[in-house]
């Protein structure tokens, strides 16, 4: 595989600032280092993160951590009833000294951007990021701009509060290459982080540059992927779109992030070339948000991630007998 891929030491380099990265977060953030392999997974694969979780899970916590280590720059907006979409993007304003309107970019003009609480601003203002998010440039009074590069959001939502929250159009949800939930933290992490608690907060070393970023980034495109690693996702995939309980299963979009997102994670893992196990550690990350439930299942509290953890049970990875 070496021969026409990325080399052994490259590889290993890789997989080397990956751990260091993980490592570093684990610092700060307590908790199962999948959370932060995820996180970088999107970063590599050129794509968003929602993070779903009741207040209080850490969300700020691990995106700082995380943004901190990378060295990129950071900025978090604060989604609020009254957030207009010019304060995301930015505005013209008047130069006193040189009468003429000059251009307050917006917090969108970073690397990593916190959207904390994204479903407290209505519709029109996430329109404005989801727009930005996909586009990757922003329109302000008729003039387009590119945004940085690398550049990724970080998008929190709080699942139970429904007063005064604008739920993000289910068409919108699938702009998140992977949809993450904070749960409560295991035992013996919360009991680690209350032994913890008043030491002063770590500062946390940034490992890479975002040169660095952009090139892991061209190299997670490179990973190879096996003809029947593109038959497993088809069938993950079609599996969902046939399920009784499901009312839309998971778009071409969907099978395309679920490819690109692995690619992402095996080169994090050192290798560049896919294996199922890739795919299975991702289906509910990528999939599990993008499939609508019919109202009954919804009701019965049954969502697209147990579809999608079904799908991994029963769908059979089927290796080719021919040796290649
Ligand atoms: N797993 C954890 N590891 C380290 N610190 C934690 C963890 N969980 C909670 N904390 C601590 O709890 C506090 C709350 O964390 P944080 O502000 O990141 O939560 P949040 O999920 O962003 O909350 P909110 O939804 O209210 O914004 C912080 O002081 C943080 O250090
Ligand atoms: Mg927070």
């Amino acid at each position: 595989m070496a021969a026409d891929g990325i080399g052994h030491n490259v590889l290993a380099q890789v997989g080397e600032i990956a751990q260091a990265l993980i490592r570093e977060v684990s610092r700060a953030y307590i908790g199962s280092p999948q959370i932060t392999e995820a996180l970088l997974t999107a970063l590599l694969a050129g794509g968003h993160v929602l993070i779903e979780g009741v207040p209080g899970v850490a969300k700020t916590t691990l995106v700082k951590a995380f943004s901190q280590t990378l060295g990129c720059s950071y900025r978090r907006i604060q989604f609020t009833p009254d957030l207009l979409p010019s304060d995301i993007t930015g505005t013209y304003i008047l130069d006193m000294r040189t009468n003429e309107f000059v251009l307050r970019h917006g917090p969108i003009f970073t690397n990593v951007l916190l959207g904390d609480e994204i479903n407290r601003a209505p519709a029109k203002t996430q329109s404005a990021l989801l727009e930005a998010m996909q586009e990757r440039q922003v329109t302000i009074e008729g003039e387009t701009r590119e945004l940085s590069r690398p550049f990724i959001v970080l998008a929190t939502q709080n699942p139970i509060e429904h007063e005064g929250t604008y739920p993000l159009p289910e068409a919108q949800v699938d702009r998140f290459l992977i949809k993450l939930t904070m749960t409560y933290p295991a035992p013996d992490d919360e009991k680690r982080m209350l032994a913890t608690y008043n030491r002063p907060a770590p500062e946390l070393r940034a490992l890479v540059t975002t040169d660095d970023l952009l090139r892991m980034h061209d190299l997670a495109g490179s990973v190879h992927v096996a003809e029947e690693i593109f038959d497993y996702i088809l069938n993950l995939v079609a599996h969902t779109r046939a399920h009784r309980r499901v009312y839309l299963g998971a778009s071409p979009r969907a099978a395309l992030a679920l490819l690109r997102a692995s690619k992402a994670l095996a080169l994090i893992r050192g290798r560049d070339y896919v294996l199922p196990d890739d795919v299975k550690a991702l289906g509910s990350l990528v999939l599990g948000h993008r499939i609508i439930m019919t109202p009954e299942a919804e009701l019965e509290g049954i969502g697209g991630h147990s579809v999608v953890t079904e799908a991994i049970e029963r769908v059979a990875y089927k290796q080719s007998r021919q040796l290649r």
